[in-house]
């Protein structure tokens, strides 16, 4: 068969660096082990029944079958702004400052094609969520890591980013509840953001995929709600985590309306919009009855005291994340992030995510997802426990 070569612009995307792991973890449950999988960041419960049901009724709508308007229907902007006002406090104008998007992961790759020229600076967080980098690198822009640390409480220090890097700089990614240290941002920390958004004219995108996973009673803070931020820029807002809705790519954006307007223009190039009965679907999870959330933040937060407790009792001394779904675990002296999953698959038969994964400044740590039941992590515990480096 012909080979035909790829382009540049594929050619320049980031490389998968999970896929290695995924391969290795597939021939162990192949050969019949009972694999323990928290590498992963996908949810494990059902969407409520009451946003499946209104998906079922819309479904057999035929105004549904038709093509939806471009950029969404109006009812859905309308259920956003009702839901920012509600949750957050924050007023957005339904037409102007809302786009539906196709997951937040087709917002965040777009992005840096909207606003950015090659060779702009973009500032991006390390450790971060890869799909970032995909964005970047297809708008050949230039990747300037902002270290997370943790005696930092994992928020990037401005004042570290030297004058002319922030000048140069278009954008900015942040992500609070953060993937994958699962730290929390400050109000403090956002009105830092805005003034330096503000004076480097930086247009900055919040990730705010976790907003409904907040721990020991607090209620994660959205960017918006922060004096000036629709200045300065947007919040990406996805329905997958909050209601378990991974699998019907529906998500939105909110905020600044010249980047608003500007997602809008390319999608008009991409797509046409969503299957409207998934958009009636979505309008009923954010207007709808919100106990289901409450219950899976619960639900997060007993799994997350099941795993931390469970691993400092056997001598791990972790710190608890505030946050999403992740425990972000420091790895036991001796071991790289990649040779601690590996050792842990082969002997214990989890799966982690190497903290590498996710930059530079991921080593020396793991990624541990709390999407299994609290019996499985109870279970991974106690395979844990009985490793030798743990043995007391
Ligand atoms: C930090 C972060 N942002 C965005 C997303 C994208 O979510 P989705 O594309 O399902 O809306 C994820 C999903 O794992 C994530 O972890």
């Amino acid at each position: 068969m012909k080979q035909f070569p790829r382009s540049d612009l594929l050619n320049r995307l980031p490389k998968q660096f999970f896929a290695s792991l995924v391969k290795k973890a597939g021939q162990y449950i192949e050969k019949g082990f009972d694999v323990i999988n928290l590498g992963q960041g996908n949810p494990d419960q059902p969407t409520p029944d009451h946003i499946v049901s209104k998906l079922q009724e819309a479904a057999t709508n035929p105004i549904n079958h038709k093509y939806s308007p471009f950029q969404g229907f109006g009812y859905l902007k309308q259920a956003v702004a009702d839901f920012y006002q509600r949750e957050y406090g924050v007023k957005i104008h339904p037409e102007k400052e809302v786009a539906i998007l196709f997951g937040g992961k087709a917002g965040l790759v777009e992005l840096p094609q909207c606003l950015l020229n090659p060779g702009d600076n973009v500032l991006v967080p390390d450790p971060g969520y890869p799909d970032y980098w995909s964005g970047v690198a297809m708008a050949k822009a230039e990747m300037v890591t902002m270290p997370l640390k943790e005696e930092n409480q994992f928020l990037p220090k401005y004042d570290e980013i030297a004058d002319d890097v922030l000048e140069k700089a278009k954008l900015m990614f942040l992500n609070y509840p953060n993937n994958p240290t699962g730290a929390i941002a400050t109000p403090d920390f956002f009105a830092e953001t805005v003034e330096l958004a503000e004076k480097y004219d930086i247009c900055i995108v919040h990730d705010f995929a976790y907003g409904a996973i907040g721990f020991d009673g607090v209620k994660p803070t959205s960017f918006l709600q922060t004096k000036g931020a629709k200045e300065v820029g947007i919040e990406i807002y996805t329905l997958s985590k909050t209601y378990n809705m991974a699998g019907w790519r529906v998500a939105f954006a909110v905020g600044n309306e010249s980047v608003i307007s500007s997602l809008e223009l390319l999608q008009d190039h991409l797509y046409v919009s969503l299957f409207g009965a998934v958009q009636e679907a979505a309008a009923m999870a954010l207007t709808g009855p919100q106990d289901c959330v409450r219950e899976l933040n619960q639900m997060y937060e007993r799994r997350r005291n099941v795993l931390i407790e469970g691993l400092r009792s056997i001598g791990w001394n972790v710190t608890a994340p505030k946050g999403s779904f992740f425990a972000w675990l420091k790895v036991p002296q001796g071991f790289t992030s990649e040779e601690f999953a590996n050792f842990l698959l082969e002997k214990a038969h989890i799966i982690v995510a190497p903290g590498i994964g996710f930059g530079t400044y991921g080593e020396g740590y793991v990624r541990v997802g709390l999407l299994s039941s609290e019996e499985r992590l109870k279970e991974a515990v106690r395979r844990i426990s009985s490793l030798e480096i743990f043995k007391k």
